[in-house]
């Protein structure tokens, strides 16, 4: 079946092209989740490593989807929970998946295969109607996940994706078609359904995300762009600096600074998290001691607002697209507009020839 007409029937409120709300940590909440649901998108909420304000967070998910014209299919909420499994509570998770049963739950970064397997086949066995999404950077990664978990969509990330991902990667333009072509010739040769392909990894306006459909994507995933909504749980210094930002493959890095500086530590080596430059950084790269670093990022917090900006030290995470967020807009104005410009984007193609030379 097209991934497109599979996702119709696993999200019955979406709208395709899929536009799906990453579960930024802590940034994207039921507001969010719920406003890109709204809009015909599949919003997620971001529990990251810690599980304690999962219950109230879906409480008042649930609260808001009840006040909306979405509806609950089959008792399943129609929005979505990612979990970064290395910190996250097993049995917390699953408690509460059984009870909420989230149309999907996106796994992100797990101590082991095996481990997440368990995740996967305890979410299986709360709630059948909940979707496992899996994300991955590479096409090692892919044909792992895909082998051991069997999960019904993998999020391939591209190195240009903001927070955390692989520390050593490949944009979405090579990831996506190979990881496409392995999945899609192993499922074949195992006699499996292969897993749906969602983009994430730059993609900020409606020509990235006709683009990612294009390399052979069911949906897409924006993070950074959503940072610039009013349903971000983000300060205003934050907001600030991700429209202030351009120029991205130069104002930002992947890098462990930030975590370390923060204290988010307990991510494998294979992980780092894409950010925008700072002085934290430059101070870091130039050698500055750890202690010292973090000493002046503790005294920038009491700055407020104040405390985000190249001269300042607060962290930015966002992703490599940054400089094409321009503006505030409400995440639903902002799932229409991707959903239906790439849609005419594709369609301005196929009204001009082009000639393709191999
Ligand atoms: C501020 C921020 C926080 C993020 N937090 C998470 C997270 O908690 N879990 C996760 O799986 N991915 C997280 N991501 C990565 C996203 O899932 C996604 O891969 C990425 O945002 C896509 O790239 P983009 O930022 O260019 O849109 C985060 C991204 C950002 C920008």
């Amino acid at each position: 079946m097209e991934g497109a007409q599979r996702l119709r029937e696993d999200y019955p409120w979406i709208q395709t092209p899929l536009v799906v709300g990453a579960p930024m940590r802590l940034i994207a909440l039921a507001d969010m989740a719920v406003e890109i649901s709204k809009a015909g998108g599949l919003g997620f909420i971001g529990v990251g490593t810690d599980t304690s304000n999962l219950s109230s967070d879906l409480q008042a998910a649930a609260k808001l989807i009840e006040k909306s014209s979405l509806t609950m299919n089959h008792d399943v909420m129609p929005i979505g929970i990612g979990f970064i499994n290395w910190g996250a509570d097993l049995d917390t998770a699953i408690s509460l998946i059984a009870q909420y049963r989230p149309a999907a739950v996106w796994f992100f970064a797990p101590t082991s295969i095996s481990s997440l397997c368990e995740w996967t086949a305890q979410t299986r066995k709360a709630s059948s109607r909940t979707k496992i999404w899996v994300q991955i950077g590479s096409m090692k990664e892919a044909a792992e996940v895909m082998h051991a978990a069997r999960p019904d969509a993998l999020v391939v990330q591209g190195t240009d994706a903001g927070g955390h991902g692989l520390v050593q990667g490949a944009s979405l333009i090579t990831l996506l078609p190979e990881v496409s072509d392995n999945v899609y010739a192993m499922c074949k040769e195992e006699g499996i359904s292969p897993a749906i392909l969602i983009a994430a990894g730059g993609v900020v306006d409606a020509r990235g995300a006709a683009a990612a459909l294009a390399l052979g994507a069911s949906g897409v995933v924006l993070g950074t762009r959503f940072l610039a909504s009013p349903e971000a749980n983000i300060s205003k210094g934050y907001r600030d600096e991700i429209l202030r930002a351009s120029d991205g493959g130069q104002s930002t890095a992947r890098s462990k600074v930030y975590d370390n500086l923060r204290g988010t530590t307990g991510w494998s080596e294979t992980h780092n998290a894409r950010g925008v430059i700072n002085k934290s950084y430059v101070d870091a790269m130039s050698g500055m001691d750890e202690e010292e670093n973090k000493k002046l990022y503790e005294e920038e917090m009491k700055k407020g607002d104040a405390g985000w900006g190249f001269e300042a030290r607060m962290t930015t995470y966002a992703g490599s697209g940054v400089g094409l967020v321009r503006e505030v807009k409400p995440a639903g104005d902002i799932v229409r507009e991707v959903r239906d410009g790439s849609t005419a984007v594709l369609e301005g193609l196929r009204g001009s020839p082009i000639e393709v030379k191999l």
